[in-house]
């Protein structure tokens, strides 16, 4: 079976994106917050291939094929930027490649890459209470639910109570 990469995204690659994430079958129920503007992601892969030092993303590939989008972003909530950021990830498989596999293993290239490339020692995520499937992978990766961030995000007419999980540089290899 074909293997799972990340590689840079493309000008191409966008057009994938909007075809695949821009209804609520294709962000998934929980991700689903209306139409974006990808004109901002076509600028950014012009800018700096959507490699800058306080986020970026990737295109996640199944042999050739681009299957979605592996995204990090800083996160300064915990404490002084320049001594405690840390980084978020968030991740989107396209619909039809999702349930096999693929989205762990992304998620799993993605910390492996983020170890390796930068030093920081924490990668958080969250997620919907809803997203089992998410909630799974980031289990199955090794990372800790930290707690409930209690009706935090308004989507599909309600509030939504988020996930938090994290993964320390020490537990990669747990
Ligand atoms: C969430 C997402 C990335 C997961 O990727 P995926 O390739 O579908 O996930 P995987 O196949 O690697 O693993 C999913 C796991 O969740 C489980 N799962 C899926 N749906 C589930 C459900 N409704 N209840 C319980 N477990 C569920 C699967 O059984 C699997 O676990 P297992 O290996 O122990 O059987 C993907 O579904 C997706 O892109 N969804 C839309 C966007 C999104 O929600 N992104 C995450 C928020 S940032």
């Amino acid at each position: 079976m074909a293997e799972v990469s990340l590689r840079k995204l493309c000008p191409a690659d966008i057009d994938l994106l909007e075809v695949n994430f821009q209804s609520v079958q294709g962000a998934g129920e929980a991700q689903w917050f209306g139409f974006w503007d990808t004109s901002k992601l076509r600028n950014r892969v012009a800018q700096d291939q959507m490699i800058g030092s306080a986020d970026g993303a990737l295109a996640v590939c199944l042999g050739e094929q681009v299957i979605g989008k592996a995204d990090w972003f800083t996160v300064t909530s915990w404490g002084r930027a320049n001594t405690s950021a840390c980084w978020e990830i968030a991740i989107g498989i396209f619909a039809e490649f999702r349930g096999q596999g693929l989205g762990t293993r992304a998620q799993e290239l993605l910390v492996d890459y983020l170890f390796s490339h930068y030093p920081r020692h924490r990668i958080q995520a969250t997620t919907a209470a809803e997203n089992l499937a998410e909630q799974r992978c980031l289990e199955k990766l090794g990372f800790t639910r930290e707690g409930v961030i209690r009706q935090a995000q308004w989507r599909a007419g309600a509030w939504h109570d988020q996930l938090i999980y994290s993964l320390l540089r020490d537990e990669l290899a747990r």
